[in-house]
């Protein structure tokens, strides 16, 4: 593996998850692979998950790691080309990201997109001029588009907790009250749709996601059908992508509760975390016995250093 910023980086999902649980069996076992060898997380957007199990993956492989909060710590970043930076920038992303990468063998990047230009948004200017200028391997920490070591994450949950061969997983819209991202529902849909899994997603009208995201899924309006005999339910909010970044409709009748779960095939249910209690998702089911979400960060270690083992053991 050259780079992970997409499913598009891996050539056997089902390999990589494998491999993924065996590191959680044997989490040392590569210890020697990152000696000497530093991993750099940059972050332009707040995290707690995402930093921390990239952090215990790198440490786990023997690695240095350094972590720069590049929006509060660092110099106040121009990410225009051919910008007159005679306002409030200082330091350009070209040699932002081209000083980074004398200092680190790999480097990890979130970058959260703005949620007003659509077209800056999904051709991921800002996350692409770290990949391009920085001259070392990247590995998405979540870019605009895309999460894709949430989304590793989620599939080694499903593939560790699932009770049949071929699970019914439904990706559910939740009700929020700010515009959030299509990152994390765009990648999910990208995983699950390249996975041996039956997919929905199911969502109120005007949530539809890029259809770049969603070939190959079931796409319905109606909850309760979705619902019927799933075996996971992923649930998440997301703004519109038209008209981008939109909240719509608030549609406080979609937050799952353990009246939903009653036509579900006993269905665990996930989120990503942060998770908005009571308005995304209800004490119950956070509290209950179906809820896998904590069981689900903690495989986000084990899909992060799956991914560094390999582009350590590509450099
Ligand atoms: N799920 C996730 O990426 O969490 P953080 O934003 O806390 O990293």
């Amino acid at each position: 593996m050259k780079q992970f910023t997409s499913v598009h980086d891996v050539n056997n999902i089902n390999a990589l998850v494998a491999e993924a649980l065996e590191l959680k069996s044997s989490p040392y076992a590569f210890q020697e692979l990152g000696k000497n060898k530093t991993i750099g997380l940059v972050f332009l957007n707040p995290s707690l998950r995402t930093r921390m199990s990239t952090q215990k993956a790198a440490l786990n492989l023997g690695m240095n790691v350094m972590v720069l909060n590049i929006d509060k710590e660092g110099w106040a970043l121009e990410l225009q080309d051919g910008a007159v930076m005679n306002g409030t920038t200082v330091e350009h992303v070209r040699e932002a990201a081209a000083v980074l990468g004398q200092y680190v063998d790999i480097i990890g990047v979130r970058s959260f997109p703005g949620l007003k230009n659509c077209d800056e948004d999904y051709t991921e200017q800002v996350f692409n001029k770290f990949v391009e200028y920085c001259g070392v391997p990247v590995v998405s920490l979540e870019s605009a588009t895309r999460h894709p070591l949430q989304s590793l994450a989620d599939l080694i949950t499903i593939t560790e907790l699932k009770t049949v061969n071929r699970p019914k997983v439904v990706l559910t819209w939740a009700p929020h009250i700010k515009a959030l991202p299509q990152a994390v529902p765009n990648s999910f849909a990208e995983w699950m749709c390249k996975a041996d899994v039956e997919f929905v997603i199911t969502h109120p009208e005007g949530y539809e996601l890029s259809e770049d995201f969603t070939q190959g899924a079931t796409i319905t309006h109606n909850q309760d059908e979705a619902l019927t005999g799933a075996d996971f339910i992923y649930v998440k909010n997301w703004s519109a992508y038209e008209p981008y970044g939109a909240v719509t409709g608030t549609h406080p009748e979609w937050m799952l509760n353990n009246e939903k779960l009653k036509a579900t095939n006993d269905a665990k249910v996930m989120h990503c975390l942060p998770v908005r209690r009571n308005l995304e998702l209800s004490d119950e089911i956070l509290d209950g016995p179906n809820s896998v979400v904590i069981h689900e960060a903690g495989n986000r270690v084990w899909a992060a250093q799956v991914v560094l083992k390999q582009l350590l053991q590509s450099l």
